[in-house]
């Protein structure tokens, strides 16, 4: 038996990923940057047993079949590729938020799948290589192997099927990047009715806005980059509200709504604070909820607010997260046993 178990944190993008690249590799047709949260985590074990006939997942304890298991495996069978390995593998995952409802648990799920499998496998990769591993199953998941703000750029249209791109660290204004905080309003415990592959080549194919998609979103990008690195929250926070509105437009364009009533308000709750002085801005992903970064002296009174808004059934306050790393399991508990990611 050959086992390893990683925990990733989930991250947010602050200009966002959305549309692939044409052919294999999937490949982010734009470039994009975020957020890793502390806070919110996905423990994933990885068992190779040459007792298991085919691969098994169990997703916070319940076996999962279907399109979960078959993107799992796909996963594996790169890594069983490299090591020269034809064992099967029992992989056990736990998230300690909601699954599949636009709390990116796809990037935190991939981020610790890789992790944990490749160290299973006794591939000895370097970050950079498993964050690249991690893409190939969700994009946004090669940016939750590293901590704090991280860029994933976009593929090229000709060097798609080959070239590796990794996510980096990008290191912006670092006093800026350590006041950063997310409050996550949560607007539903269920799953999102469309997942983000079948919403991005949907998009791709019918929204009228998705080509001016693609040539705003990089600009926008390094609007951002250049304001974080400057250390300005307010344009920085800005950028980032344009982004996720030109995004949800794109989508919404070819039929994707991922908006529910408590998400209208809640982005209104945030535009009325600020029309009050208050410094927060919101971002929303491929789910309902919302999220609104805020410096930490406003964590308190943005939250309040917040939490008051209909429809919002609970808050989540998040700091600046780690990078994917290995734990060991001692008595039930969990422990690092290296050095995080960068
Ligand atoms: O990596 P995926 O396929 O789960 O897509 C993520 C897309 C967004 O969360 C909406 C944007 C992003 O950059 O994370």
């Amino acid at each position: 038996m050959k086992r390893a178990t990683a925990i990733a944190h989930p991250n947010i993008a602050l200009s966002k990923y959305w549309g692939k690249c044409a052919g294999a590799g999937n490949f982010p047709a734009v470039p994009s940057l975020s957020l890793t949260l502390e806070g919110l985590s996905t423990t994933t074990r990885v068992t190779f047993d040459a007792n298991e006939q085919s691969d098994v997942l169990s997703l916070n304890g319940v076996d999962a079949q279907g399109e979960p298991l078959v993107r799992v495996s796909a996963l594996l069978d790169r890594v069983r590729a490299c090591a020269k390995l034809d064992l099967r593998a029992r992989v056990e995952t736990r998230n300690d938020f909601p699954t599949a409802s636009g709390l990116a648990s796809s990037a935190s799920g991939f981020a610790a799948l890789a992790l944990a499998a490749t160290r299973a496998a006794g591939v000895d990769w370097d970050v950079f290589t498993v964050s690249d591993l991690a893409r190939r199953s969700s994009a946004s998941a090669a940016r939750s192997l590293f901590g704090g703000l991280v860029e994933l750029p976009a593929g090229a249209a000709d060097v798609c099927e080959t070239d590796l791109l990794s996510a980096r660290v990008f290191d912006g204004a670092p006093d800026l990047a350590a006041a950063l905080r997310v409050i996550v309003c949560v607007t539903t415990e269920g799953a999102k009715p469309h997942g983000s592959t079948d919403a991005m080549r949907a998009t791709k194919d019918r929204s009228p806005y998705y080509e001016t998609w693609l040539r705003v979103a990089p600009r926008l990008h390094d609007a951002l980059k250049n304001a974080l690195s400057l250390g300005d929250f307010e344009a920085a926070g800005r950028f980032a509200e344009e982004s996720a509105l030109a995004m949800h437009g794109c989508a919404v364009a070819a039929g994707f709504s991922y908006f529910n009533e408590a998400t209208v308000r809640a982005m209104n709750a945030v535009r009325a604070l600020r029309d009050q002085g208050t410094n927060a801005f919101f971002t929303v992903d491929a789910g309902p909820h919302v999220k609104v970064f805020v410096r930490a002296p406003e964590v308190a009174r943005v939250g309040a607010a917040l939490a008051l808004v209909p429809g919002v059934l609970r808050t989540i306050v998040c700091s600046p997260g780690r990078g994917a790393r290995l734990v060991t399991e001692r008595e039930g508990s969990l422990e690092a046993v290296e050095a995080e990611a960068p």
